[in-house]
């Protein structure tokens, strides 16, 4: 088997609480060969009868925590590559873990290092003091080849222990969100999953998580499947019509205006075309202007429109009024503006915006 695209070390003294990293994706990725994890029990570098593994804060407080002189040595020898422990198999392996000081001759696995950057390992701690972990990193991540875990339990780990650290990795402190949990494990079993199913070979399908919420700063909107009416709920029409530029359209309106309900901040900073400012702020309008006698061409009109940001649904002449309907994000003046424009007609005129619910009020 050639190595791994990526190996995931993970130190802990809950090891069994990171047994998930053997299901369903992860561990068939394991089993394919493409990713190795090691889960290795930080109590195998604690001396003494009881094998202790935090002491209280210095300057007092509550809580306990870990010691450096545990933490150190686990990190350079999981660094090096000394410590065993390995995950190969998406079997169950409860108790046929070496202890550290039975592998201390086992040969480190040889990483290609691809830059400078590269040549250290990647030591993630989790903590919520850390840096928010976003969609960015796990694609970052993913073109890691040696990714660490350290977690953290009560008040923390001594400090010193990721400044002494800096020699052999790039360290980086990263919270999964603005909550505390118990330790870093269940934080890892996040960040593990978010950025192994981005490796190629990971996840079937190379497409799904170029459309994942996230990638493109934007979130995901509705999915359905058959059947087409279940429960008298009908799914959109639009998706069975076989129109693809319309499902496209359609899936990019929900993305968008479910990103403005749910997250307007991502909708700030995402790059948005003048076709999603179309679909995020176009109303229901309907515009009359004086043209006079003028001879108007509806299609002529249309596609002057539609390039000023007006669709018209529908243009009607009675007499000297022409009144045109459809959807605009612009202001009503500005619509009405643009209509005269698009006929030639400056005598004026006045827009209604959402006339849809002026018509039908309820
Ligand atoms: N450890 C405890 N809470 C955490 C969080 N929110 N993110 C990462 N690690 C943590």
């Amino acid at each position: 088997m050639s190595s791994p695209k990526l190996r995931l070390d993970v130190v802990t003294i809950f090891p069994e609480y990171l047994d998930p990293l053997r299901h369903a994706l992860l561990g068939k990725a394991i089993e394919q060969g493409i990713l190795a994890v090691g889960v290795h029990d930080l109590r195998d570098w604690a001396a003494g009868n009881h094998k202790s593994v935090d002491a209280p804060p210095l300057g007092g407080g509550p809580g306990m925590v870990m010691k450096p002189e545990v933490w150190g040595p686990a990190l350079d020898d999981i660094a090096q590559g000394r410590a065993g422990a390995e995950l190969d198999s998406a079997e169950a392996h409860r108790n046929d873990r070496l202890r550290h000081d039975d592998v201390a001759q086992v040969a480190p696995r040889p990483y290609e290092a691809q830059d400078e950057d590269r040549d250290k390992p990647l030591l993630l701690v989790p903590t919520p003091a850390g840096t928010p972990f976003t969609q960015r990193d796990a694609q970052a991540w993913s073109r890691e080849e040696h990714i660490v875990f350290a977690c953290g339990r009560y008040e923390g780990i001594d400090q010193r222990v990721f400044e002494d650290a800096e020699k052999k990795y790039r360290v980086r402190e990263v919270s999964i969100g603005d909550y505390v949990l118990i330790g870093g494990e269940v934080a890892v079993l996040v960040i593990a999953e978010a950025v192994t199913r981005l490796i190629p070979g990971v996840l079937g399908n190379t497409e799904s998580h170029e459309e994942d919420s996230f990638s493109d700063g934007l979130l995901e909107g509705p999915s359905y499947t058959k059947p087409r009416v279940w429960r008298g709920l009908e799914a959109p029409a639009v998706l069975t019509s076989g129109d693809h530029k319309k499902v496209e359209a359609w899936r990019r309106e929900q993305s968008l205006k479910r990103t403005r309900a749910v997250r307007p901040d991502l909708l700030e900073r995402a790059a948005l075309s003048d076709d999603d400012r179309f679909m995020l702020d176009a109303r229901e309008v309907e515009t009359r202007v004086d043209v006079g006698d003028k001879r108007v061409v509806a299609k002529q009109v249309r596609r002057a429109l539609k390039k000023a940001g007006y669709r018209a649904d529908r243009i009607e002449r009675d007499g000297a009024t022409l009144t045109v309907r459809g959807r605009t994000a612009l202001a009503l003046d500005e619509a009405t503006r643009v209509v005269a424009n698009a006929v030639g007609a400056y005598e004026g005129g006045d827009t209604l915006g959402n006339f849809a619910r002026l018509e039908s009020p309820e």
